[in-house]
């Protein structure tokens, strides 16, 4: 029997695409530019299975184009690149990866806090451009003891989050479309999104990206914070305006960002981003770790074999409005 044919965009750890090498014939693009439309539609033509990354939008365009196509999988969390009701219609499982990424993504989101709360990252460049040895000074950090943490998005991740700064000692509310009735458990307290901007000492943004939260943050919402506000933001870059962002570091309306995230993505390199002092930003490594992103490869590829063999994938996003499958 001939193997299914399966485009895998992107790189995915070894083991994982050795795994899918056993059961399928693949046609990978590897290069670092992005894909070009007319090819990948050209690739998916005939195929039954195709794993994605984010630089790739899967619409109704791509999905009429690949009348064999049996499953979609991106090793991501986030899935604001696919259009969820087009592959429903298409009869398309879509699959993610979340769980597996919680611990190391939650890592990171805290990282940003503590390097900029405590100006890590400065610190080095002090050493590394001789300062210290000149007796030149350091501004000073801020300590996050005792100080406000407002997460705005309270899922998983959220809730790992929340725990990480318990643990040092913060106080944690948070906002979240759907009010969760477990406060005590997250160790967190529900606020509106209002009360939430006026009274965080520092917020840390984790909600996915869609229509409602594409542009929440923008003049008004950095206005709303307090001037020594600490600003991180681990979820997509168009949750923020960011020429609002840039005015609010300039002006002094808040006093730090940190991102893992920009809009766009990468970040150019004159960008007025790059210009301020008071902002830190790392190149979306929220679950860059050997481990997390062996176990996302992993999970991505037990959605993609799951989805050619007609069976429920093991995370789904639109797992309710498949036909005959789930
Ligand atoms: C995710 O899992 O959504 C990460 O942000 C990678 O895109």
């Amino acid at each position: 029997m001939s193997k299914p044919n399966v485009v895998v965009i992107g790189g995915l750890m070894t083991p994982a695409l050795e795994r899918l090498q056993n059961f399928c014939s693949i046609k990978q693009w590897k290069k670092e530019n992005d894909i070009p439309r007319d090819i990948l539609l050209e690739w998916v033509a005939d195929a039954e299975g195709l794993i994605v990354n984010n630089s790739v939008a899967v619409n109704e365009e791509l999905l009429q184009n690949a009348p064999r196509l049996k499953v979609i999988a991106q090793m991501a969390v986030g899935y604001d690149n696919i259009d969820i009701e087009a592959c429903s219609k298409y009869n398309v499982p879509f699959g993610n990866t979340p769980g597996v990424l919680v611990d190391t993504t939650a890592d990171l989101a805290f990282s940003l806090l503590l390097c900029s709360a405590r100006r890590i990252h400065e610190g080095w460049d002090f050493v590394r451009e001789n300062s210290w040895a000149l007796g030149h000074k350091l501004s000073f950090g801020i300590d996050i003891a005792g100080k406000t943490l407002g997460i705005v998005g309270m899922g998983q991740i959220g809730a790992a989050v929340a725990q990480r700064a318990k643990a040092f000692g913060m106080n944690v509310i948070y906002y979240n479309r759907n009010r969760r009735h477990d406060d005590d458990k997250i160790g967190a307290a529900y606020q509106s999104f209002e009360t939430l901007l006026n009274k965080a000492d520092a917020i840390i943004v984790l909600t996915p990206l869609s229509q409602e939260t594409r542009g929440l943050f923008g003049r008004e919402e950095f206005r709303k914070m307090k001037s020594t506000a600490y600003f991180i933001n681990v979820s997509r870059g168009p949750v923020v305006d960011t020429d609002a962002l840039v005015e609010a570091l300039q002006t002094g309306e808040i006093a730090y960002a940190a991102l893992d995230v920009t809009d766009p993505e990468p970040v150019a390199r004159d960008h007025p981003l790059l210009t301020l002092s008071n902002i830190l930003i790392t190149p979306h490594i929220g679950s860059a770790t050997v481990e997390t992103r062996t176990a996302m490869a992993q999970l991505t590829v037990d959605n993609l074999l799951a989805g050619l063999e007609d069976k429920p994938l093991a995370a789904c996003v639109n797992a309710s409005r498949i036909i005959g499958k789930e």
